[in-house]
């Protein structure tokens, strides 16, 4: 693992990035947000991503980086768990999105590593954003002969919640927006959204809508249909119900232009799809502008606001248990 000097935060501390490569893959992580700066396959940079510190500070869509203590939007910005009601920062409009004003992504991780893997570790406080517990934290980025893989840790010792994943956002050709990716996702069905992006509770069949990616297509071939559900979200930004459990591949996506297709494997019950409806243009690194709709994310997750939807999956962690998930991401050449 190669650690350097990446910046500095306004309060003065020093952030690094950490390398590691093994020929096809190399990954470049921040221990600022755990961000996954860069991941190259065969050379070809696949994620969006900024040169410096500030522009990270901006946060302007978590590029790249690890979301918690609970991924996407917390209706209401409060829980009930074993009788009591918590309440969290409301940092999106009256929800809390991405853990709050002081989520995972904004947190500086500690760093391990070796010639294969970089391991992150962070304690967050009882109470912090109002999650309870004291919930230590491990997210192990390990590289594979294809791929790289996101193993996330998590244990507690009171009883609370989580919610955990990385919010990457891919490209394989670059230098154009995601639409004329193909994907396909193994789901039967998606949780459609009220007008502030929080799941209604309903499971939707995807047959027959705009929503159906069970046979590969472009993503942007119906991206600008006349759907309620995809003018809600300015494009998609909606969590799929994936198809069986354990680990297995639930999702594929692929560029003809470049070549590339990237298959996604995970044991999570859900995944986000969005397609960077919100990003706005700003300049990215090595010089390439990151427009609306230039990345795509596969945020492997239990459902949304799952902890006011009873009939989700259930995302409580007992204390003293172990939370542990993996999600991987596998390329190859087609
Ligand atoms: C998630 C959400 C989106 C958006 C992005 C960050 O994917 O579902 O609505 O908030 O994060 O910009």
């Amino acid at each position: 693992m190669l650690k350097s000097y990446f910046g500095r935060l306004p309060n003065g501390k020093e952030i690094y990035s950490y390398a590691v490569s093994n020929g096809a893959i190399s990954l470049t992580v921040l221990d600022y947000g755990g961000i996954i700066q860069s991941l190259k396959y065969c050379g070809n940079d696949v994620v969006l991503g900024y040169n410096t510190i500030g522009e990270y500070l901006d946060n302007d869509g978590y590029l790249g980086a690890i979301v918690g203590r609970y991924a996407n939007r917390i209706s209401g910005g409060s829980f009930r768990l074993n009788k009591k009601t918590y309440r969290l920062f409301k940092n999106d409009g009256g929800n809390t999105l991405h853990g709050g004003a002081g989520g995972f992504s904004g947190v500086v991780w500690d760093v391990t590593g070796d010639d294969a893997s970089i391991t992150l570790k962070y304690l967050s406080p009882d109470r912090e954003e109002g999650f309870p517990g004291n919930l230590l934290t491990g997210v192990k980025y390990y590289l594979t002969e294809n791929g790289v893989g996101i193993e996330y840790t998590a244990l507690c010792d009171k009883d609370t919640v989580v919610n955990l994943t990385n919010h990457s956002y891919f490209n394989l050709i670059g230098g154009e927006t995601i639409e004329n990716h193909f994907l396909l996702i193994d789901a039967d069905y998606f949780t459609p959204v009220n007008s502030a992006l929080v799941p209604t509770g309903e499971l939707r069949p995807v047959s027959g809508t705009v929503f159906d990616f069970r046979c590969a297509k472009s993503i942007g071939r119906d991206i600008e249909e006349n759907d309620p559900q995809l003018k809600i979200a300015g494009g998609y930004d909606h969590n799929f119900v994936l198809r069986k459990d354990g680990f297995r591949k639930v999702a594929e996506l692929s560029s003809a232009k470049a070549g590339i297709e990237m298959d996604v494997y995970t044991d999570r019950p859900g995944m986000q799809l969005y397609t960077g409806n919100f990003l706005t243009g700003r300049m990215g690194k090595n010089g390439k502008k990151i427009m609306k709709r230039g990345g795509v994310c596969f945020e492997t997750q239990s459902y949304p606001d799952s902890v006011n939807h009873p009939e989700f999956p259930s995302t409580e962690l007992k204390a003293g248990e172990m939370y542990h998930t993996v999600t991987e991401y596998r390329f190859h050449k087609y």
